[in-house]
């Protein structure tokens, strides 16, 4: 969910609306916002669906103007997408007004010890539970921070909570725990948002929020306590990047901006971090004697940062001579996994807000283990729960499927790589430096990928609208760029597709092959293993004699898969192990294409959201 919270002396409505607009990829079932207008009455609106219909209301229902006021927009967990459900929801007599992002998992007893008081319930979320309690409190002082200090405890979960008060026009007050929450500051005026992006186009300096803290703003002060009640330290920092990157700039979609800065965020994440011709990470100076005294590496991630786990194993293996396990985040820390301190455990995300990476990572650490974060976003909380981290530079992504995100994380988990491996002692010179050579090449070989290839690819995907399903096949390194494949299209265009270990192929796969199955498949460079490239070009036969109807993916002057392929999308040379980089461009824009050919929603496909704050 997102959340946005303003006290100033500017119509607070726009402000919030605006707030949501750019939050709307934190959750998009339902939208609202409550605000204590000029009179001092609390006027509230809320909407099912999308923040148009949000913004319809406001148009045909207006609210009173006002200068404090809080937003929500909302990924259903607790009830079902209805306006009810929707957030804010009024205690007090509606006087009071709270939003929340996250589960409150308690909620069912808290909920019968209301009800044995007399309240009454109007939606079926555990965030009524939190107005009610909040409103109880607050009747007993007349103070709401004293009131949410008496309730945060109270509550098991995660949660960010924010509410505001008729009775104290000019106060906001919020309180996290487990889920994100920061503080926007402005002359006469504060903010508070899930994240930046809720308030970056008034203001770049920012507060971080700590773990179990409560906030109180008002237009010219902000105070940040803990939950016992005292003073806490927020920690500043100041947004890298101006509002005007979050916007489409002209673009289609943001998705569609997004794989058109894919060699950006490659180029962004290399800067900065070669020295001397060799990869140094400056953020991971100091680190040497713990690179050097572990003895595995554990990746934790979820959904396409899981993907980019998986390759980045390759590489680590490859050149830092360390084993790697790569594991879904909430896989990991349901199993009693078995840790050292000389593991080292990296989690990726682009959020940095991820409830299920965020939990993995926290029981990482409670077993000993040190942490290393690599995250595309400033202030999130994963980094902050790190040892150490190394930032992806792909600058926002808003669409919800990941895209600049993914080839910025792979693009990492290299640096890293080669990072360890140097100061290891395992990596060869002539290896390290034909690596920075290679990083350096991938921004335009990326670009002649979405100059050339693009325009053919989105005819492909045309002619494709009404596939029912589509396999991807891959090998070594790009086997889970065939994963990334298949999930892209299944997220935003809603079509069945898996992805397969192309050596996998015999053993059952193939039994899906059928007359005119669409299949793509990653081929390897022949540069790499020509045994290798030989055996992929082996399943393309196999598949293609069952009627498969093939797409390779394969660099350019690879002519051993024309006389097999149907079709043959090129990309530029690269060493092997740089190739998912190019391999997944093809994939992204297909994916992206096939949506819009079926004219579907690219940056906000159904029931998901970009950064999924419950477990
Ligand atoms: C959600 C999104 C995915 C994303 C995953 C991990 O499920 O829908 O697109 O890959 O979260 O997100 P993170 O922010 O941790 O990289």
């Amino acid at each position: 969910c997102g959340i946005v919270g303003y006290v100033g002396s500017r119509d607070s409505q726009d402000i919030l609306v605006a707030g949501l607009a750019r939050l709307e990829y934190r959750g998009y079932d339902s939208a609202g916002i409550a605000v204590i207008g000029e009179d001092g009455s609390l006027g509230m609106r809320k909407r099912a669906g999308k923040l148009a219909r949000l913004r319809e209301a406001l148009e045909t229902d207006p609210l009173r103007a006002g200068t404090t006021g809080i937003g929500h927009t909302r990924w259903a967990t607790h009830g079902g997408p209805t306006d009810e459900n929707a957030h804010p929801h009024l205690a007090d007599d509606g006087r009071l007004a709270v939003i929340h992002n996250g589960i409150i998992e308690n909620y069912a007893d808290l909920k019968r010890e209301l009800v044995a008081d007399g309240v009454t319930f109007l939606s079926q979320t555990d965030t009524e539970i939190a107005a009610a309690l909040i409103a109880r409190a607050y009747r007993e002082t007349g103070d709401l921070v004293a009131a949410f200090r008496a309730v945060v405890n109270r509550l098991e979960g995660a949660f960010t909570l924010l509410a505001t008060h008729q009775d104290h026009p000019d106060l906001v007050v919020g309180a996290r725990r487990n889920s994100p929450l920061v503080i926007g500051l402005g002359d006469g005026e504060n903010f508070l948002g899930s994240d930046v992006a809720a308030f970056v186009e008034h203001t770049r300096r920012a507060l971080a929020v700590g773990q179990d803290e409560i906030v109180a703003i008002t237009p010219d002060a902000v105070e940040v306590t803990d939950f016992a009640g005292n003073p806490a330290e927020p920690q500043p920092f100041e947004v890298s990047w101006d509002a005007s990157a979050a916007d489409k700039g002209g673009w289609s979609s943001f998705m569609a901006k997004e794989v058109s800065e894919e060699p950006e965020a490659v180029a962004n994440t290399v800067r900065g971090r070669i020295h001397d011709g060799r990869i140094r990470v400056p953020e991971l100076d100091g680190l040497d004697d713990l690179f050097r005294d572990i003895d595995r590496v554990v990746i934790l991630a979820c959904g396409t940062a899981y993907y980019s786990g998986l390759v980045g194993k390759y590489a680590i293996e490859k050149w830092a001579r360390i084993p790697v396990d790569v594991e879904l985040a909430h896989e990991f820390r349901y199993r009693d996994p078995i840790l050292s301190p000389s593991t080292l455990v990296v989690s990726i995300s682009q959020s940095g807000e991820t409830m299920d990476t965020l939990m993995a990572v926290k029981e990482a650490a409670r077993l000993g283990a040190k942490t290393l974060s690599i995250c595309n976003t400033q202030g999130a909380t994963i980094p902050r729960e790190s040892d150490a981290i190394v930032y992806t530079h792909a600058g926002p992504e808003v669409a919800v499927a990941s895209t600049k995100a993914f080839v910025a994380q792979i693009t990492a988990l290299y640096l890293l790589a080669l990072h360890v491996g140097d100061v290891r002692g395992t990596l060869a010179d002539d290896v390290a430096i034909e690596a920075v050579a290679q990083l350096e090449a991938l921004p335009d070989k990326i670009q002649w990928i979405l100059d050339n290839e693009q325009e053919r690819i989105e005819q492909l995907a045309r002619w494709m609208a009404d596939t029912r399903s589509v396999l991807f096949l891959g090998r070594h390194v790009g086997f889970p760029i065939a994963l990334e494949g298949a999930l892209k299209l299944k997220e935003i265009s809603y079509i069945h597709a898996e992805g397969f270990a192309a050596g996998e192929l015999k053993h059952g796969p193939i039994a899906l092959i059928e007359p005119g199955q669409p299949v793509f498949v990653v081929v390897p460079s022949p540069r790499g293993s020509i045994t290798m490239h030989q055996k992929v070009v082996s399943n393309i036969e196999e598949i293609r004699a069952r009627g498969a109807r093939v797409i390779a993916i394969a660099e350019q002057g690879d002519s051993a898969v024309l006389p097999s392929a149907d079709e043959v999308l090129r990309i530029p040379l690269a060493s092997p192990l740089f190739e998912p980089l190019l391999a997944v461009v093809p994939l992204h824009i297909f994916a992206m294409g096939l949506a819009t050919a079926k004219g579907l929603d690219v940056d906000q496909p159904r029931n998901l959201a970009k950064s999924v704050t419950v477990e």
